[in-house]
């Protein structure tokens, strides 16, 4: 039993009950059976002690070996549907965690990897996809590293006590003691104060820290770790053709030059990955990707997309290059939105789109009937 974070309240009631227990039944009954008592009565009282600590502050328990059990290799076609041009990002991903997971076990996280790349090449994406194709369920904790930019802002990360003001649950702390089997995103990491960083050492390990608001315990065994990053690519680029052996160390290097990352940091991370723009036949496929969740929310399914279209909105693309592809749902809608509106209007069901005039989609052919998507 541990009694470590106990309320002093809850101990004084122990012993309060304790003695009450031991003079009543040393008035009634003979010494022997007063000592039976005492034992009887010393062990009720701790159950409920122990019980009461558990529901404070230990942390849920983890399965480990239902962990280990868990065969992840099959989602990796899946993920690679979604995030687009990014397959050897997706197969290291995948692999390790496949490891991680048959080796799961109190002290180490599933997984830690730091995703480096251009804005708007799908950093994010794939992390949140990996929670989804991990944990259905679950939505990941995604956390925005730029809002803890000075070192007390460690305390909204792990909880904050409340000497100046009210008790807060930590954002890390508090969503790991609720539900430890979570994906956590640290979206930005170069943004965030070096303090920030050294508090999460232990999460990335897998260990365990209790939130100083709630005296929780969150165990981070069961989590797997994104952190994305901005800085560094151009050097990560220079180590295309590393040895792998070569790469992790080599890697490190250059993150803590460019970046500014320590190194005891950088350790902690079973994976640098490094997720590079995307090609334009990437941008074409994810075009074709949003075109047909646009219409097919519409309740309208495309069945063809000319290539000059697609070439079209490249094309467009190409003055937003430095956001990746952040403001390819725009370009998207620019060209396209006019057809799906007059689509909409005239009950079509099925479309074959193609370009038209002033560089908007035109429509091809079209059915009014059939079976549509659902819309
Ligand atoms: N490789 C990709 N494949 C498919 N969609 C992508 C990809 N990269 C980005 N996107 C789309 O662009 C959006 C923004 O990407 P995001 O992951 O936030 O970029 P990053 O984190 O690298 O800056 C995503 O929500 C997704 O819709
Ligand atoms: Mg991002």
């Amino acid at each position: 039993m541990t009694m470590v974070g106990t309320h002093p309240l809850l101990l004084a009631l122990v012993v309060l009950s304790l003695g009450v227990t031991l003079a009543a039944i040393g008035q009634a009954h003979p010494v022997a059976l007063t000592w039976l008592g005492a034992i009887a009565a010393v062990g009720a009282v701790a159950r409920v002690v122990l019980i009461l600590d558990r529901r404070r502050g230990a942390p849920r328990s983890i399965d480990h070996a239902a962990l280990r059990r868990i065969d992840f290799s099959g989602r990796k076609a899946w993920l690679k549907e979604q995030v687009r041009g990014q397959d050897a990002a997706v197969g290291t991903v995948v692999d390790t965690l496949q490891r991680g997971l048959q080796l799961a076990q109190s002290g180490r996280s599933l997984g830690s990897f730091l995703l480096v790349g251009p804005t708007g090449t799908g950093k994010t994406f794939l992390a949140t996809a990996v929670a989804h194709a991990l944990w259905p369920q679950r939505e990941p904790v995604v956390l925005n590293m730029n809002q803890y930019k000075s070192p007390a802002d460690v305390s909204a990360f792990m909880g904050s006590p409340g000497a100046d003001g009210p008790a807060t649950e930590g954002t890390l702390t508090g969503a790991i003691a609720a539900d430890p089997r979570r994906v956590v995103v640290l979206d930005e990491i170069d943004k965030c104060h070096p303090d920030v960083l050294h508090a999460l050492l232990d999460a990335l390990d897998g260990g365990r820290c209790r939130d100083k608001a709630t005296g929780k315990t969150a165990d981070f065994s069961a989590c797997v770790f994104f952190a994305t990053c901005n800085a560094g690519v151009e050097g990560l680029r220079t180590l295309a053709d590393a040895e792998p052996k070569a790469y992790v160390a080599a890697a490190r290097d250059v993150l803590s030059r460019e970046a500014g990352f320590e190194k005891s940091f950088l350790a902690r991370f079973s994976e640098i990955v490094l997720m590079d723009s995307l090609r334009p036949i990437h941008i074409a496929e994810i075009a074709c990707l949003l075109i047909e969740k646009q219409w097919g929310d519409a309740g309208i399914q495309v069945d063809y997309l000319a290539p000059e279209l697609l070439a079209e909105i490249v094309k467009s693309n190409e003055e937003f290059s430095q956001y990746g592809v952040r403001q390819l749902a725009h370009c998207v809608r620019r060209m396209t939105d006019g057809m799906l509106d007059t689509a909409r209007r005239t009950g079509l069901r099925r479309v074959d789109l193609g370009l038209g005039p002033a560089a908007k989609a035109a429509l091809l052919r079209a059915k009014s009937s059939g079976s549509a998507a659902a819309p």
